[in-house]
């Protein structure tokens, strides 16, 4: 049984939403991580890209997206023109969630209750930031923006609006990097791993 809501002061920057962030016990998954990952980038991005969770590397680095899947996202952000630098990047939920496999720490997926304890620093995030593109990365991302009833083979590649006028955030929902280095070299995997290429050339028009 998960607590329904972490503990949420008023927060006016990043920075102090981030010191909320790293003594959040709001889920279990605070007590076997080494430490949040907390989001990382210009407080004024103007695209936030929304990862699953921290993997081994960056749970240990206290860094989102350094690790294999953080790298090929890096290659091909440079591939498509895309300056990393000018991005925010963060994750659905903020501590890995792993199971032990002897010494080595084997990537779990989170579920539903983990998303949903995590999504008001979310939404916190994206109130500071105010980006006019998220990406989604994964079905993970996905559902913790748009709802749990969201199916990534219906949205992959795709974009679309969310709210009018001011408030218009454009959502764009690729595929999650670890997918595609779990595809391997096959035809599948270097058709996927070109429309993910593709779609990253969608940020351009919004640096
Ligand atoms: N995968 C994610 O979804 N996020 C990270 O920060 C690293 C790997």
């Amino acid at each position: 049984q998960l607590p329904a809501e972490p503990m949420l002061d008023t927060t006016e920057t990043l920075e102090g939403l981030a010191a909320q962030i790293r003594t959040c016990t709001a889920c279990p998954l605070h007590c076997s991580a080494t430490q949040a990952v907390v989001g990382e980038g210009p407080a004024d991005a103007r695209i936030m890209v929304v990862g699953e969770q921290p993997g081994d590397q960056e749970d240990l680095a206290g860094r989102p997206f350094v690790g294999p899947a953080g790298q090929l996202l890096h290659k091909a952000l440079g591939e498509a023109g895309v300056d990393r630098g000018a991005l925010y990047l963060t994750n659905a939920v903020k501590h890995f969630r792993f199971r032990l496999q002897g010494r080595r720490r084997i990537h779990q997926s989170p579920d539903v209750g983990h998303v949903a304890a995590c999504r008001p620093w979310l939404e916190q995030e994206i109130a500071l930031v105010r980006p006019k593109l998220i990406v989604s990365l994964g079905a993970t991302a996905l559902r913790a923006l748009d709802g749990p009833g969201m199916a990534m083979a219906d949205v992959r590649g795709t974009s679309w609006t969310v709210g009018t006028g001011e408030n218009a955030v454009r959502r764009l929902a690729l595929a999650h990097p670890s997918w595609l280095l779990r595809l391997g070299e096959g035809a599948q995997g270097n058709a996927e791993r070109r429309n993910f290429s593709k779609g990253l050339t969608r940020l351009r028009e919004f640096l």
